[in-house]
């Protein structure tokens, strides 16, 4: 048998885009709040100023799990999971993420909801940080530029830690957090930390600054939470995409290099400690101070992951070549189009061997951590036909190609994974787009892109395929 018998088999999701509830239970407005929804192409639009009459606030409602989770736990109960990867929504225990006190309401919220889990037998995993800042953060404070949102994220994390620290044992501190290193676009400092540019700063410096500060809270959060329960099993969250070369031509493996850099900049703080080399010499070319602060070194020495997720949806390739005709215009595809592989209907590249090559990398450069996949998956457009069924084969062919890599990962190469998440197990708002219609789901929401439908859930075809797949522990694919 390729995986481990107590194999954690799950999915993940994120407050934001499936909770709904936006005003209840004494919930602030959080950045995910005041994201109206896009197409694929089209960015979402940010109202940091607050709600705007007239626009469509995906998030607000999203799939309404915050009143359907007992029946909605139950159906990933059904498909037999061993996990269940969420997060909490800050606003809902911090709803200016600077208050004195934490929201009695919102925090009762979550104890439910892990109860109903565990009855199901589903282990909790917690992001405390997934795209939804309190949005008071980011305007009165310019999100984590202000080194004192440090104290509110570790502030949060400890009120979370002690009110969980029976029923959670897997928490991650930022989702994503590398994804702002594309520090051109708006949406992901805006998701990630909170950070609206000013006219004429340096993006990539403002960029660096908010992340180590984050790279800061996440070391301190990680600190305290040993503390408060030594069995607690804390990660980071990367979103993990191998860039391969174009060609062999040497400026290209240059160019790759470099881009990964961007990425293993974040892993290498959160499981070795410090700053890496590469990275101070990159802000020493461009002449960039980041600021700190004594004592920083101790914490982020101190502050080390005990596993290393990440998301895997895509590879990239990349050419030194300007002006090169395969250039791939996209806001969240960096590169050129690699010839070898199709992408899916938004035009994200679809790789399964680039999820074995990059568990391959993370099990090598960090001396065979323990991994899991905290997200993988397909966006589809799908629906159901005459009576009803939905036929997802392409998601099932999908997940068939990434779960058989990943077993030759474990089996062949030997690295230590314990756990895969499948993203979006249940359709919910895309993060990117905020449509409804980029479906991720085994579990399908009668919901569309303009917020109509009943929302009755539906179990698709690959929900008993998923099923049969955890029930034989990755052995059954068929
Ligand atoms: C990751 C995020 O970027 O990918 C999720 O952690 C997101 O929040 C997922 O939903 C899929 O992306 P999208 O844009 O298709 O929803």
């Amino acid at each position: 048998m390729a995986f481990p018998k107590n194999f954690l088999w799950g999915g993940a999701v994120a407050a934001h885009q499936l909770e709904g509830g936006w005003q209840e239970g004494g919930k602030g407005v959080s950045v995910a709040d005041v994201m109206t929804a896009g197409t694929h192409g089209v960015a979402r639009k940010i109202t940091a100023d607050g709600v705007h009459p007239g626009e469509n606030y995906p998030n607000h409602e999203a799939i309404d799990f915050y009143h359907r989770f007992k029946e909605d736990i139950a159906l990933l109960g059904e498909m037999g999971f061993k996990c269940f990867r969420t997060s909490i929504a800050w606003t809902r225990i911090f709803p200016n993420g600077d208050d004195a006190e934490p929201n009695e309401e919102g925090l009762k919220f979550y104890d439910e909801m892990f109860d109903e889990m565990h009855r199901h037998g589903i282990e909790p995993v917690i992001t405390l940080c997934h795209f939804e800042l309190p949005l008071n953060i980011a305007n009165k404070y310019g999100g984590f530029r202000d080194r004192r949102v440090v104290d509110m994220f570790v502030k949060f994390a400890v009120t979370c830690f002690e009110r969980y620290k029976d029923k959670v044992t897997y928490w991650m501190t930022f989702n994503e957090i590398n994804n702002q290193r594309m520090y051109n676009n708006d949406f992901s400092v805006f998701t990630n930390s909170g950070v609206i540019y000013k006219e004429g700063e340096n993006r990539e410096a403002v960029m660096y600054q908010v992340a180590y500060n984050e790279l800061v809270a996440s070391a301190k959060a990680i600190i305290e939470g040993h503390k408060i329960n030594p069995n607690f099993k804390i990660g980071c969250m990367l979103a993990m995409s191998p860039t391969y070369p174009e060609t062999c031509r040497p400026d290209d493996q240059i160019e790759a290099l470099k881009d990964m850099d961007k990425s293993f900049f974040f892993g290498d703080v959160h499981v070795r400690g410090h700053i890496p080399s590469y990275t101070k010499q990159l802000w020493k070319n461009n002449g960039w101070e980041i600021k700190t602060e004594p004592g920083d070194e101790e914490i982020l020495k101190a502050g080390v992951v005990d596993y290393f997720s990440f998301s895997y949806y895509m590879s990239y390739a990349i050419s030194s070549l300007k002006d090169n005709p395969n250039a791939i215009k996209d806001l969240f595809i960096p590169g050129v189009k690699n010839p070898y592989i199709k992408a899916s209907d938004w035009g994200w590249p679809i790789d399964p061997v680039g999820l074995r090559y990059m568990l391959n990398v993370l099990a090598e450069r960090y001396d065979n951590i323990p991994l899991m996949i905290s997200e993988n998956g397909i966006g589809l457009h799908e629906e159901p036909d005459a009576e009803g069924k939905i036929d997802d084969q392409a998601r099932i062919e999908y997940f068939r190609a990434h779960i058989s890599e990943m077993k030759k990962a474990v089996e062949i190469d030997g690295v230590d994974l314990f756990a895969y998440c499948p993203w979006g197990p249940i359709d919910l708002v895309s993060a990117s787009t905020g449509e409804m219609e980029k479906r991720y789901g085994f579990i399908y929401v009668d919901k569309n892109n303009k917020g109509e439908g009943t929302l009755n859930r539906s179990r698709k075809n690959s929900f008993y395929w998923y099923q049969k797949v955890i029930a034989s522990n990755g052995e059954d694919l068929a």
